[in-house]
């Protein structure tokens, strides 16, 4: 997703209105952190803790903007209706034109209710049974025996990207093109460089026609399948509705949204799995632990740490005065370790009892529509993983490091794992 903040400039240029008139006299709470620095990047969490307590809504000088670290100030903002997601700044809104992510009023809803449609809750199991197992196994049975092997790139980058390719309607046969227009695509919302910029547009010079083709393909021959597209094409014969051109942007946006977001929180997943002493042991062949422990690593250590929200008027949050038009990163992460809400909030406890008031997939009419679906990928996983593999443990090594915070995960995780005696290997 478009994530908040990245870099002092991440409000892309956007003027932040009015600021100036009501700068705090205080000390900016983020005069002496380096978000950009490797302390920061690797372990933010004690930043966060002291910002919760201190001051958990605040202005910041430095960054030219408001930010919401405790659970009582994000949900603030993520649910008002005087803020809104509306920037014409935003790099997911320049990659791809008006999504949902960046649009509110009618045409939100309007396209929400269409993307909903298409990515049906109710077609979840034949995704699963079709789409999402085999694909897993194929993908696991691809790991090596007993030898190192770097498992975000072989195994936790791939899975969603075949997955969603499937579950979107590209055929098998264009895996190839897909998944090389998808790497420069996300690498671009990722962390924007001039170079990662200008591969990110050429990548999309190549995805639109191709979806414009495919799209046109699929209308000549009335064929509308249970894939997204097929749904999308489908609600267009019969309402007219979205635009074809709305159809090659939501199935682009699904490109960063389904796919750079379900691979992380597998990696991150793999990783407690791997630092977390006889977790394995406990979770193995038991579906609701396995549930759970997704569900904490998805508090603990959620692939997307912040947001960004404008105040659509003047308003205030926690009685700090925000005025119209000024930018707040909102700490979605820093949240779900907020002490208010959870007790022993830096502990990793698998067997946490679930609750609703983790918001690591939003809050409010954005709230994340994919949250269903990448969650029963992201349990079948772990479940074919533990069921394949007696033990999977870091190679030997310098430790893998869960790092950044816009994203977070591991860039590279080399896993040594030894496979259950099969039939055909006894
Ligand atoms: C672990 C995986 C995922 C995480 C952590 C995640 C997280 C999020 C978050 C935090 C938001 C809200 C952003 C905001 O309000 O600014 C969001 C929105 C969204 N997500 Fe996800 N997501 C995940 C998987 C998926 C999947 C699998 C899909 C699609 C199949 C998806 C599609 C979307 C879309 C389209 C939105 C925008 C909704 C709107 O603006 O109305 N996400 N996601």
């Amino acid at each position: 997703m478009d994530g908040g903040l990245r870099a002092p400039e991440l409000c892309g240029g956007e003027t932040v209105t009015g600021v100036a008139q009501i700068k705090e006299a205080v000390s900016d709470p983020l005069a002496e952190v380096d978000f950009l620095g490797r302390a920061f990047q690797d372990d933010p969490y004690p930043v966060y803790a002291k910002l919760i307590k201190e001051t958990p809504f605040f202005y910041s000088d430095r960054y030219r903007q408001y930010f919401a670290f405790s659970a009582e100030a994000v949900r603030a903002v993520m649910v008002s209706k005087d803020f809104t997601v509306e920037s014409p700044f935003r790099a997911s809104r320049i990659m791809f034109g008006p999504t949902v992510v960046d649009l509110d009023g009618e045409n939100h809803r309007r396209l929400r209710i269409a993307l909903s449609e298409a990515i049906n809750v109710g077609k979840n199991q034949q995704y699963r049974e079709e789409i999402i197992l085999p694909t897993i196994r194929e993908r696991v049975a691809d790991l090596k025996d007993g030898e190192a092997q770097n498992w975000v790139s072989d195994f936790c980058d791939l899975v969603p990207l075949q997955v969603m390719s499937r579950i979107i309607g590209i055929p098998d046969s264009d895996f190839d093109f897909f998944k090389r227009v998808c790497a420069p695509i996300i690498s671009y919302l990722d962390f924007a460089t001039p170079e990662t910029k200008a591969a990110g547009i050429a990548a999309m010079g190549e995805l639109v026609p191709y979806l414009d083709d495919l799209l046109a393909g699929l209308v000549e021959v009335g064929s509308f399948d249970s894939s997204i597209i097929g749904s999308y094409l489908r609600q267009q014969h019969e309402n007219g509705q979205p635009s074809m051109v709305e159809i090659t942007r939501h199935v682009s946006l699904l490109i960063p949204a389904a796919i750079d977001t379900t691979n992380r929180l597998i990696a991150n997943c793999i990783w407690l799995l791997c630092d977390t002493p006889d977790l394995q042991k406990k979770l193995r062949g038991d579906t609701a632990a396995i549930s759970n422990f997704v569900t904490e690593v998805m508090r603990y250590e959620p692939p997307i740490h912040t947001t960004l929200r404008l105040a659509a008027k003047a308003t205030e949050v926690l009685g700090v005065p925000v005025p119209a038009g000024a930018a707040v990163t909102v700490n979605l992460a820093a949240a779900a370790r907020d002490p208010a809400l959870f007790d022993g909030p830096d502990n990793f406890d698998s067997e946490r009892p679930p609750s609703n008031r983790v918001l690591s997939f939003g809050a409010g009419k954005h709230q994340c529509v994919g949250k269903n679906l990448a969650t029963i990928e992201i349990c079948d996983c772990v479940e074919v993983l533990l069921d394949t593999f007696a033990d999977i443990a870091f190679a030997p090594g310098p430790k893998p490091q869960i790092t950044g915070t816009a994203f977070r995960s591991p860039v590279v995780m080399p896993i040594i794992a030894h496979k259950f005696p099969t039939e055909e290997t006894l």
